[in-house]
């Protein structure tokens, strides 16, 4: 059964059922597509999707990078802006204006839908659709972060996960390496796998300077309950989203080499 639009706020907000939403989002791409997606915020996104970009540059290859929604707005000069599109635009020098970059941005630190209500503004993804458009048609390859994780909702009846199957992005999942990940990986490739995301591959970003027993073993436990080896990359100086710091980035590159071969071969993990 269709849902229907319903009233919030003053705006009317479209709750597409599946098949709207794919027709809306149903675009030619003229350019290859990834989906950074995590098991969580904060797990490791910005900085995966970042050190991705560089080794794919690294390769000669011409990288976008997008944000299609974000919350949780800091000040920068001239007004409010997300973290991610900052860090961004400091450490890979995007050319790329805001609105292409980051179309929906949401100053409270909430999810999406949450963000959206409180602000009377729906996700519009018609602005999504054009600024995604305009970059494929800019970049050989575009790398589209997620916001939250996989299942993370953007309205009453869309989530992230909804919106990468539209638009039929495959994924990567980006996991914290320590105690607690085998569960939220498991759960957010079960996601992935229920809407016939295909999985490129799983990134383990640290969790502590020192690996406990659980980030030395997990690793092989993922593997055996995914059939995917992930990469597990190490913890670097220099790098944080939120203070703006990303000289350390490039320590990552080569760590990430596997990944990038298969996106460059077109294969699955
Ligand atoms: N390999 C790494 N080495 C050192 N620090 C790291 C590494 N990966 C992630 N971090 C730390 O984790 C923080 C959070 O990472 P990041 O901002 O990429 O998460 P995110 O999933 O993009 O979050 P959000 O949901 O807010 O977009 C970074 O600011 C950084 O301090
Ligand atoms: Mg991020």
């Amino acid at each position: 059964m269709q849902s229907r639009p319903k009233v919030i706020g003053r705006r009317r907000f479209c709750l597409c059922g599946g098949e709207q939403v794919r027709t809306l989002l149903a675009m030619p791409s003229r350019c290859r597509t990834l989906w950074v997606t995590g098991t969580d915020t904060g797990c490791g996104k910005t900085v995966v999707t970042a050190a991705l970009a560089l080794a794919l540059r690294k390769r000669g290859v011409d990288v976008g990078v997008m944000k299609p929604v974000a919350s949780g707005l800091v000040e920068v000069e001239g007004g409010l802006a997300s973290p991610d599109v900052r860090f961004y635009r400091a450490f890979l020098g995007l050319a790329d204006p805001d609105e292409l970059v980051n179309p929906i941005a949401y100053a409270p630190a909430t999810a999406p839908s949450v963000a959206a209500r409180l602000e009377h503004r729906p996700v519009d993804l018609m602005l999504i659709r054009r600024a995604f458009t305009e970059l494929c048609s800019r970049h050989e390859w575009l790398l589209v972060e997620g916001i939250g994780g996989v299942l993370v909702p953007l309205s009453d009846a869309l989530t992230a996960a909804d919106l990468a199957a539209a638009m039929k992005l495959p994924a990567v999942l980006v996991a914290r390496a320590g105690l607690g990940t085998l569960n939220h990986t498991f759960l957010s490739v079960s996601a992935l796998r229920a809407r016939e995301i295909p999985l490129l591959g799983i990134v383990l970003t640290p969790t502590s300077r020192h690996p406990d027993l659980a980030e030395l073993h997990n690793p092989e436990e993922i593997r055996i309950h995914t059939g995917i080896s992930p990469i597990q990359l190490p913890g670097v100086p220099g790098v944080s989203v939120d203070l703006g710091e990303g000289d350390g980035l490039p320590q990552l590159v080569d760590g990430l080499a596997s990944l990038v071969d298969v996106l460059m071969g077109g294969a699955a993990a």
